[in-house]
């Protein structure tokens, strides 16, 4: 018995080395998973399990203010089912080469003009690094030991881009806290990177409010004075508007309802014609010029029920705020969440990102957007938890 487990497993490697063309594709196999095929984390007070279908994060538990364990993530129960989700970016996955729109599917390097291949507005441009983006790509996992996983992925000139990337992602957890590193390095040949991962989280776990939305958790954004102004149809103009205080966007003067805030656009919901109404807007994060990108939150969110404070810190530029709606597609609760689909306003997702479009907006003096071989692309987010009446090391 042991010995045909041992073969299985060896054949995978050989398998995934054959098929991936990565160094680590023989390590991935070796790795222990749980039995819904997921790679799982954990430290005091937290424990998160990833698919390396897209290097997903799939489940997020911590314990809320009844010591109630819950699930505050979008997920499928299943590992084996992230293929086939037909989502672009794929639900809590990483998204890559880059991220958002690329407008002409074609960027300048070094006084050359790249075309890369198109996968929206009939191929005129790439969206989310295009159809073979990072997250619909299998990772390799170079470790994964009991509070840290590292995913690795070498993008061979996929979707048309030149040059081999490698990216390397790695989650960890220490008590209460989860932070992702992301590096990537360009082989050959200079390239842009825009690299995320979007989470949706649900702070009560779906649990405690009948409706399942997350209209009762409280958002402070402090960083954000400023946001970015979009189109009709979502695209950044490249102009830059303040967040007047009392004003729609002000996240910064004090914590709001998100309730409030969705009420708030109602009448613009209205009148553009919207079936789901929720937030959906890119702030600016003005960091403080000289201090340490770890010392102030760029986002605060916290639910009242279930006692659960997020607190979010990241070296990026900008953070879009968006709510779930159904209009994305539909997603159904995982089985210990509940039962059925996931309502509109029934997540929300804090996503640490560079100035929107950045690549087409030379205007905006001395953004970097492209990366050559002289420069290593990293970033970094960190998630701290509390849970009311509950402390670290008790
Ligand atoms: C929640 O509490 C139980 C009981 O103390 C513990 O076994 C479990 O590990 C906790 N869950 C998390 C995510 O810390
Ligand atoms: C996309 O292509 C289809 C079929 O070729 C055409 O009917 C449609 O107008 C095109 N749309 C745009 C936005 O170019
Ligand atoms: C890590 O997991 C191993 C195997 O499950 C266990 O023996 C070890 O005590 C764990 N280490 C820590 C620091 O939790
Ligand atoms: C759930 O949230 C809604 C919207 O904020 C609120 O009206 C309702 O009273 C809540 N229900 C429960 C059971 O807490
Ligand atoms: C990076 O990607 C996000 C979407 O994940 C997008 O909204 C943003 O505009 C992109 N940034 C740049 C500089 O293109």
């Amino acid at each position: 018995m042991k010995f045909m487990k041992l073969s299985a497993a060896v054949f995978a490697a050989v398998k995934s080395v054959w098929t991936r063309g990565s160094p680590f594709a023989a390590l991935t196999a070796l790795w222990p998973m749980n039995d819904e095929g997921k790679y799982v984390i954990q430290a005091e007070g937290i424990r998160l399990a990833f698919s390396n279908h897209g290097a997903a994060l799939t489940n997020l538990w911590i314990n809320d203010t009844h010591g109630q364990e819950i699930d505050i993530v979008l997920g499928l129960d299943d590992a084996r089912h992230y293929p086939f989700q037909t989502s672009n970016p794929v639900l809590n996955g990483v998204i890559g080469r880059y991220a958002g729109y690329m407008s002409g599917a074609s960027y300048e390097a070094d006084g050359i003009e790249y075309q890369v291949t198109g996968n929206a507005h009939n191929g005129t441009s790439l969206f989310n690094g295009g159809d073979e983006g990072w997250g619909r790509q299998t990772w390799d996992i170079a470790t994964h030991i009991n509070n840290s996983i590292t995913f690795v992925l070498f993008d061979r000139k996929w979707n048309g881009f030149p040059g081999i990337f490698a990216s390397c992602l790695t989650h960890t957890v220490t008590p209460y806290q989860w932070r992702i590193a992301f590096g990537v390095t360009p082989l050959l040949k200079p390239g842009p990177i825009n690299l995320s991962q979007q989470v949706f989280f649900n702070l009560d776990g779906f649990k405690s409010n009948a409706s399942h939305q997350i209209l009762d958790h409280k958002l402070r954004l402090p960083l954000a004075g400023l946001r970015f102004d979009i189109d009709e149809s979502g695209i950044p103009t490249g102009d830059i508007k303040s967040n007047k205080k009392g004003g729609e966007h002000d996240f910064w003067s004090g914590s709001r309802l998100v309730g409030d805030a969705v009420d708030e656009k109602a009448v613009e919901c209205v009148k553009s014609g919207k079936r789901d109404c929720v937030l959906d807007a890119t702030y600016m994060l003005s960091h403080k010029e000289l201090g340490d990108k770890e010392d102030q939150a760029a986002a605060i969110l916290s639910s009242a029920q279930s006692g659960v404070t997020m607190e979010l810190y990241t070296d990026h530029d900008a953070l879009h705020v968006h709510t779930w709606s159904q209009e994305n597609g539909e997603v159904g609760l995982k089985k210990k969440q509940g039962s059925g689909k996931v309502p509109t306003n029934g997540a929300i997702s804090l996503e640490m990102q560079d100035w929107p479009d950045a690549v087409n907006h030379p205007e905006w003096r001395n953004r970097k957007t492209i990366w050559g071989m002289d420069g290593l692309y990293t970033s970094f987010a960190t998630y701290k938890f509390s849970v009311e009446g509950q402390q670290k090391g008790q």
